[in-house]
């Protein structure tokens, strides 16, 4: 434990979900308490908490993927008690944790208040993403394409994704893609001339449903994924992250009526030996997770 003017860091248990989850509601993210028990259950030792009096006022979680790349996330600090070092310390905590477990790659999504924090931690822009919301299927136009092909997918299923998944973040994350999946609203695969070509989901979040990740090599089957996850929307609000280089899913999300409402910067610490695609990321899967 560390101690810096009465504020303790030390690494996130379970009993530190709720207030956690208080933290991300005072800054409106759309985070579940279930993403917080998945980031703790993958990464039991690799979360961090800021605490004063007992209670939380700050918080950042990593996982780390193929022992190889590591992402760090939920980076908060609770509005009355920035700009004194706290978010400075929640790096310094969990940099020192992945380094110290040789952590060879690390990144994140950063939001413009964290870029500056990031950028003088040693972390480069990599490209650039932008948040976008729109409605379910009210405004979701037939995309060119063939769009009845999705299905749902199977137990078999999860080899192929696996790789498709692998293919666009450059390492594999099989625990946290098929606990995401767990969590659904809907899964759904694109198959293309005998093989799994794509896969996609959504899932409910605090404010909005989530669309992604979402990864195919094929644009029809993107688009067809994206119209077939829109419909089990419904009516209701639903936030899609989208790599700014992905002129496709570009035209998509604006094709289905979504606006922009914010921007983000994918930085990385350390050498580019993760080669991802974001021509391949239709959505990615949370910026707290890549
Ligand atoms: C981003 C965030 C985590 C930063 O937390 P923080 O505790 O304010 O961070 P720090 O205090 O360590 O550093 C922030 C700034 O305060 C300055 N600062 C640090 N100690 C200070 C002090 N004692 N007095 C005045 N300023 C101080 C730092 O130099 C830094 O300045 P900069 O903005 O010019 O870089 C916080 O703003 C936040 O929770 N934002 C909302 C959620 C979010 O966007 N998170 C980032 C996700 S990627």
């Amino acid at each position: 434990m560390t101690l810096m003017n009465d504020v303790s860091f030390r690494q996130m248990m379970e009993d530190d979900l709720e207030g956690a989850d208080e933290l991300r509601r005072l800054v409106g993210w759309n985070q579940t308490l279930g993403d917080w028990r998945r980031f703790l259950t993958l990464s039991p030792d690799g979360c961090f908490v800021a605490t004063k009096n007992r209670i939380l006022l700050g918080t950042v979680t990593s996982i780390t993927y193929d022992q190889t790349l590591s992402w760090i996330g939920m980076m908060l600090v609770h509005p009355e008690h920035r700009r004194q070092g706290i978010g400075r310390q929640l790096m310094g905590q969990v940099l020192t944790y992945l380094q110290g477990r040789g952590a060879k790659c690390i990144k994140l999504d950063a939001t413009p208040l964290g870029f500056h924090l990031y950028e003088q931690l040693g972390f480069i822009p990599e490209w650039t993403l932008t948040r976008w919301q729109g409605q379910g299927n009210t405004h979701t136009p037939p995309l060119s394409g063939p769009s009845n092909v999705a299905r749902n997918l199977r137990d078999a299923d999860w080899e192929a994704v696996q790789e498709i998944d692998k293919s666009a973040l450059g390492v594999s994350r099989g625990s946290l893609v098929r606990s995401l999946a767990l969590n659904s609203r809907r899964v759904l695969v694109w198959p293309s001339e005998g093989r799994v070509a794509g896969w996609g989901l959504l899932r409910a979040g605090t404010n909005a449903d989530y669309l992604g990740p979402l990864v195919c090599c094929e644009n029809d089957g993107a688009s067809a994924l994206v119209r077939e996850l829109l419909v089990s929307a419904g009516n209701r609000l639903v936030f899609w992250d989208v790599p700014d280089g992905n002129e496709a899913a570009t035209s998509a999300v604006q094709q289905c009526g979504f606006t922009p409402v914010r921007p983000l910067t994918r930085m990385r610490l350390g050498p580019p030996i993760v080669k991802s695609d974001p021509q391949a990321q239709f959505a990615i899967a949370d910026p707290s997770a890549g």
